[in-house]
């Protein structure tokens, strides 16, 4: 059941016609059902996402007084971030080093995008870049395959990413959390799509499925690809912006876990409209024209003032 649920795709054939042909249609059936698929054959250097998760795991394990300088200084998400809870995090954005005129510039909301980043060091900014751009050349291949899915011309999403404002998220999640805490509350993500590495078998990542959650298979080496809330309006609806969380594998309480999810998103003035008439709408369908930073704004006003 969980095998078709969140299936395992190969991309190594992607660019081979038949190939491209096989993988569109599965992708596409996932996108229906869970929303979420594992990726492997991916392409993605072993060394680099090696070297991002040594560095990134030593950034959050330094003394505090050093990790205090990258703190986040209160607006957006940019460097480290303490929001309660069982973990905290690291994030930039890919336009996060823009200079301040061309940042100004990502549109009229408050957006996270148009802050500045915040880098511990250089061989820390040098490993996020180079993290970036894979994560981009991967989620540009799998944009143009749900293009393919959707019986698009493939290059169908480019021009609404060629400004993309995407965000790296580490998420540092403390060992022996309290009994029953969940490492990340139920959430859909609210972009395009998702990339996340799996490192080890260990598990943790569930996906709501009526009022059940079932497990996504952790295949060490692979990323896992979900699909956020824009990708389900584009669609109106057909494809699924799953809710999900993270738990706490038994064997796993005692240690500390890093995960560094990749968020695709688009240009911050993409105009986001159901492309063909689809499904009936969902609950949480919206089918109306938006732009991401409407989206974005919208989204951070009804997740962040509840609780401030
Ligand atoms: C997220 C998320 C999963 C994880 O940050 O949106 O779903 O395993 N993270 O940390
Ligand atoms: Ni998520």
């Amino acid at each position: 059941m969980t095998d078709d649920f969140v299936p395992v795709i190969d991309l190594s054939a992607r660019n081979t016609e038949a190939g491209r042909a096989a993988i569109a249609g599965a992708i596409g059936k996932a996108c229906e059902t869970s929303g979420f698929f594992s990726v492997v054959g991916h392409g993605v250097a072993r060394d680099l996402v090696e070297s991002m998760y040594t560095t990134t795991k030593g950034f959050f394990t330094l003394p505090e007084t050093e990790k205090e300088r990258s703190a986040n200084r209160g607006t957006g998400v940019s460097g480290l971030r303490r929001p309660g809870g069982p973990y905290e995090a690291f994030a930039a954005h890919v336009t996060g080093d823009l200079s301040d005129e061309e940042r100004g510039r990502l549109g009229d909301y408050p957006a996270t995008w148009k802050v500045a980043n915040i880098w511990p060091d250089d061989t820390f900014r040098t490993t996020w870049h180079r993290y970036m751009a894979a994560m981009t050349d991967l989620s540009a291949d799998i944009m143009r395959l749900f293009a393919s899915a959707l019986d698009l011309d493939p290059n169908f999403f480019d021009d609404k990413f060629d400004r993309h404002v995407s965000l790296l998220l580490a998420n540092y999640y403390y060992p022996r959390p309290a009994p029953d805490a969940l490492r990340r509350e139920a959430h859909t993500d609210w972009g395009s799509l998702t990339v996340l590495y799996v490192e080890d078998d260990l598990g943790g990542l569930q996906v709501a499925h009526g009022d059940d959650w079932l497990a996504v298979p952790p295949v060490p080496g692979s990323f896992v690809v979900n699909i956020g809330d824009l990708m389900a309006f584009w669609t109106g609806g057909r494809w699924a912006s799953t809710v999900h969380r993270v738990v706490t594998p038994e064997q796993d309480s005692t240690r500390s876990r890093i995960s560094i999810p990749f968020f695709y998103l688009p240009n911050h003035d993409a105009s986001i409209e159901p492309m063909q008439p689809l499904a009936p709408a969902q609950p949480e369908a919206h089918l109306e024209r938006v732009t991401v930073g409407q989206w974005f704004s919208h989204k951070m006003q009804t997740t962040y003032q509840a609780s401030s």
